[in-house]
């Protein structure tokens, strides 16, 4: 009501529109003049009704985001905005009118991300407005894709963007690709080297996406990988803007699938990102993977797609009918203890999707990237294999100490990972900070983990009768040496690191 009494009273004494240009909020459509890169802000459009002020903001990164909570202060209209997340950090905005009442602008200030924003808009004419409209990605209909049989034991290869983030080209990829051949892991079964974000360039005239100017030549890049007995991994988003805002996938699935086969692309890790703003709720999502999965079988070429979108909506329940061969089951990882932890110990998706061809994904590694000690390490790298997760190494490849070496090249360690069965290996006994995980693998042995979550060193006792286990050979792993069987073993676990077996009947 206070909002509108200048207004009334102006209307009342005759005055109106002289006056109040400054004293109402400013309704209709305006143009900025600037924006800061994320999130791209191009239109604002606001008006009320019987129900009260509405509007819509219209951005690069996420199309047309809804204004939400309105409310209206003096002159101001105060927002927020939704893009699909609720957990995006963001402040109230604030949009308010400013300069000469007669032509007038507006401007508009707050924080959404990362961005703080202060900015101008002036008014927009129709066909201005107009050709601010962001294009609709129209989605298939709801279809079952047929099993892409692609992954029978979880992908492993290396990945760029652990280390590197964007900060990634043609010369150091082909330098990880002879790394990873000269060391061994190659031999190990580490075979895709993934590109992850930071290669996109601009699209040309008939919407081709270019590669930017780090790499020059992705063909020919995909050669001298696969001459190396390697394979190619890329990466986009069904967004208008990948997670490090280059460019997106969104209105050129079927093309950019097509480049990519094109290039000789092996592997596709398909990232939601912005594409979060137009894809949230179920069947969005899904349609927009159904997508890129059908434009990936259309070209024919066997390319691995991998679903990232964090594990939302029970993704491992249909991500192979999307034509997934891994998903992500968390948000990202980080190179430290607590992180790697709380995504390979407590959130490690739902045991009875993963299988061969599709793989629960609780991230890429960060072994021999610095922040966790050899015995932390050793723990990632067993719970993911013990996961049945993929195993993509983050770490530079290029210079390894022999001692992260050896843990990523362990034969006995891959070889649980890389079980045929495809099993989940679950918790199956927990004392205070020690967690006993089983695997059951193909052969009729099962792996045991003996994890200590604690701070101090543990000294578990463990009875095999306990786990349902009559073992005729143990297996240290890590030792890769025989241990003596007994019903039973006191082990010495440190602080949180792990003692892993293979107990063959
Ligand atoms: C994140 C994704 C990361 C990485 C990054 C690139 O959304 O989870 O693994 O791909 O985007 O910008």
């Amino acid at each position: 009501m206070k909002t509108w009494k200048p207004a009334l009273l102006a209307l009342i004494l005759g005055t109106a529109l002289t006056a109040p240009a400054h004293a109402a909020p400013p309704a209709g459509g305006w143009i900025f003049d600037s924006s800061p890169d994320m999130p791209g802000f191009r239109r604002v459009v606001v008006g009320h009704d019987a129900s009260g002020w509405h509007g819509t903001v219209t951005s690069a990164w996420y199309g047309d985001l809804p204004m939400q909570s309105v409310r209206t202060d003096g002159d101001s209209v105060v927002f927020q905005l939704f893009n699909g997340n609720k957990n995006v950090p963001m402040s109230d905005i604030v949009l308010k009118p400013e300069g000469d009442p007669k032509g007038g602008y507006v401007r508009m200030t707050g924080r959404l991300w990362d961005s703080t924003f202060d900015i101008t808009a002036h008014k927009g004419t129709p066909e201005a407005l107009k050709a601010l409209d962001f294009p609709a990605d129209p989605l298939p209909p709801h279809r079952v894709l047929a099993p892409r049989n692609l992954a029978p034991t979880p992908p492993m290869g290396w990945s760029s963007w652990n280390r590197f983030a964007d900060a990634i080209d043609d010369r150091s990829v082909r330098q990880i690709a002879d790394a990873l051949v000269a060391s061994g892991l190659r031999d190990a079964g580490y075979v895709y080297v993934n590109i992850d974000d930071g290669w996109q360039g601009k699209r040309d005239a008939t919407g081709r996406l270019q590669p930017n100017a780090k790499f020059p030549d992705m063909k020919a890049l995909a050669d001298y990988v696969h001459a190396r007995g390697l394979k190619l991994g890329i990466y986009t988003s069904p967004g208008p803007k990948s997670c490090a805002g280059y460019e997106g996938s969104y209105g050129h699935i079927r093309q950019d699938a097509q480049t990519y086969a094109d290039w000789g692309i092996d592997y596709l890790k398909y990232d939601l990102c912005s594409g979060e703003a137009f894809y949230h709720t179920a069947e969005t999502v899904y349609a927009t993977y159904q997508a890129m999965g059908e434009a990936l079988v259309a070209t024919k070429r066997d390319i691995v797609l991998s679903l990232c979108e964090y594990g939302r909506f029970d993704v491992g329940a249909w991500g192979r009918d999307v034509g997934g061969n891994l998903w992500r089951t968390t948000g990202d990882i980080e190179d430290n203890y607590a992180s790697m932890a709380r995504i390979g110990f407590d959130k490690n998706g739902t045991p009875n999707h993963t299988g061969p061809n599709g793989w629960n994904d609780p991230d890429m590694l960060e072994v021999g990237n610095g922040g966790m000690t050899h015995d932390e390490y050793q723990t990632h790298l067993a719970l993911w294999a013990m996961l049945s997760a993929p195993l993509i190494l983050g770490n530079d490849v290029r210079s390894m100490t022999p001692e992260t070496l050896d843990l990523l090249k362990n034969p006995e360690v891959i070889a649980i990972d890389q079980d045929k069965a495809g099993v989940q290996g679950l918790p199956a006994k927990k004392d205070g900070s020690v967690e006993i995980w089983t695997k059951h693998l193909a052969d009729g042995s099962t792996a045991v983990g003996i994890f200590n979550r604690g701070e101090a060193a543990a000294n578990p006792a463990i009875t095999w009768a306990d786990l349902g286990l009559k073992p005729a050979k143990i297996r240290d792993l890590w030792n890769r040496s025989d241990v003596a069987v007994d019903n039973g073993h006191a082990f010495v676990v440190p602080k949180h690191g792990v003692v892993l077996l293979r107990l063959i009947p």
